[in-house]
């Protein structure tokens, strides 16, 4: 027996660890040990308030299903995700920036062909998105994939929605010969993340607002490359400074104009007034974000 001091306790728990044989677990665990007991310390945490943790743990737990995950929308509105993503895709030179997957995105989107619709009907602002999907070095991808997800001009994915009878505002469509893509679309309108969870709560004690800048998804592959996920932003969107899950970059925002003109917008099977956008995603070789991470974290030895 022996009696641990504050200081010392967490030490203690790291070395109960010494037969471990996987030096990454062994890694992750020591760090989170480390930084829950300084946490502890540094906020002397009271028994009730240690309490109130584990009800609200407890309570993300028991919100999630096959379509909700609060666990992610807890690490979201944290800022976590964001930084894991930003540790993960650290960039070259060049390459388009990644952002959040978020929960809604969803396998098997139905396949339109380049220049088609993936809004079906769906009321909205028609809108033209357009660009290339290239290399770093800028080599056209030929038949890159694109998959595309979106909300509809309320603020809804399909998977909140109960009516929906299938996929909407989906898809997924292959880049041409030049790597050039283009779809038709509604505006995508900036919307909030569920509330109705124990998220939203501490959301509202926090004293933050639950929105996200109107984006549009996409997962951007081609073989050989790194399979980028990221969205592009609306220009001018009020809450483009402020989004709840910190997901927004400078080079990922984009202007979608407005277009009055009926001849232009006939050009892309559309009426008008419609909106238009157009931007190059930029891959990097598959391999290079780990061998990049590695040096970063080499260096900061
Ligand atoms: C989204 O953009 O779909 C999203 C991302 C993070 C949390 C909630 C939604
Ligand atoms: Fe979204």
């Amino acid at each position: 027996m022996r009696t641990y001091t504050e200081n010392e306790l967490a030490d203690a728990v790291i070395a109960r660890m010494d037969k471990v044989k996987d030096p990454r677990f062994k890694q992750i665990l020591t760090g989170l040990v480390r930084h829950l007991h300084a946490f502890a310390r540094e906020v002397e945490l009271t028994e009730e308030e240690w309490f109130e943790g584990i009800k609200f743990l407890t309570a993300v737990g028991q919100k999630c299903d096959d379509k909700r995950q609060e666990f992610i929308l807890l690490s979201d509105i944290l800022g976590l995700s964001s930084l894991v993503d930003m540790i993960n895709h650290r960039l070259p030179d060049g390459a388009t920036a990644s952002t959040v997957l978020g929960p809604f995105f969803v396998h098997g989107a139905p396949e339109i062909e380049n220049g088609g619709d993936m809004a079906a009907g769906c009321e909205g602002e028609p809108t033209y998105v357009s660009g290339r999907v290239l290399s770093v070095e800028g080599k056209p991808l030929a038949g890159a994939l694109l998959d595309l997800w979106q909300s509809n001009s309320e603020g809804s994915y399909d998977v909140q929605l109960a009516d929906t009878g299938g996929k909407q505002l989906r898809a997924k469509l292959r880049a041409d010969a030049e790597g050039r893509f283009r779809f038709r679309t509604i505006l995508p309108t900036s919307y909030p993340v569920p509330t109705d969870g124990p998220v939203g709560l501490v959301l509202d004690r926090m004293g933050r607002h639950p929105m996200r800048p109107a984006h549009l998804h996409f997962m951007v592959s081609a073989p050989g490359y790194e399979t980028l996920v990221t969205h592009l932003f609306v220009k001018g969107d009020p809450y483009l400074e402020s989004d709840v899950v910190f997901g927004v970059k400078d080079t990922l925002i984009v202007d979608f104009k407005r277009n009055a003109s009926q001849a232009e917008a006939q050009k892309v099977g559309l009426t008008a007034p419609f909106h238009s956008a157009s931007y190059d995603f930029v891959l990097r070789p598959a391999g290079e974000a780990k061998q990049h991470a590695a040096r970063a974290a080499s260096d900061a030895v």
